[in-house]
């Protein structure tokens, strides 16, 4: 295994911690009313603002992973994850039309997407 192989995966996986963020900080500024100038408001915007980005680069370092790691052709759970990353940039391509329910089915497919990833982190890592 390589050094970028290693760090890679571990990488994509801090970059899904900094994404789904956004929802709790969120949460934690609006019950305590916390004025722009806080830095923990001040995190938030961070977070809100790189959000996009950090989601493209996640999916293209994700690809990344897949293609230094995978072992051949066929589904498995790691691969489940990468396809609930690309349905999420989709569907959020479709956010106008869909109004509200998009952000729901977004934040649905957050929880799903942790589910799956933690169980191809322990197949893999202590299995
Ligand atoms: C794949 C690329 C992604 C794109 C293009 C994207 C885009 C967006 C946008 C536009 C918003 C709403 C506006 C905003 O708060 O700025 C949002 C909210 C959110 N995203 Fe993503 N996102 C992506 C991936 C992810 C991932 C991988 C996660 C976590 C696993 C995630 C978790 C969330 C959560 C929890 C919210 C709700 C925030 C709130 O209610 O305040 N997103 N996303
Ligand atoms: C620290 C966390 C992670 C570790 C240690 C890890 C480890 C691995 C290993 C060892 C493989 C090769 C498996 C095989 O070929 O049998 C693999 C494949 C893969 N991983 Fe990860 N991974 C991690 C995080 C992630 C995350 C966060 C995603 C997606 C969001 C992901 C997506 C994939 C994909 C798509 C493959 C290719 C599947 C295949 O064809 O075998 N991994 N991972």
């Amino acid at each position: 295994m390589t050094f970028l192989n290693m760090i890679l995966p571990w990488f994509v996986t801090l970059c899904i911690v900094l994404l789904s963020l956004n929802y709790p900080v969120r949460k934690y500024c609006q019950r305590r009313c916390l004025a722009s100038r806080d830095i923990s408001y001040k995190g938030y915007r961070f977070l809100r603002k790189s959000h996009r980005v950090l989601g493209i680069l996640t999916i293209i370092l994700t690809f990344l992973h897949c293609r230094l790691s995978s072992a051949g052709p066929g589904m498995n759970i790691g691969k489940i994850s990468f396809l609930i990353l690309l349905l999420m940039f989709i569907i959020h391509l479709f956010r106008n039309t869909m109004k509200k329910k998009w952000i729901i089915l977004h934040r649905m497919l957050a929880v799903l997407l942790w589910v799956t990833i933690i169980v191809h982190i322990v197949q893999e890592v202590w299995m």
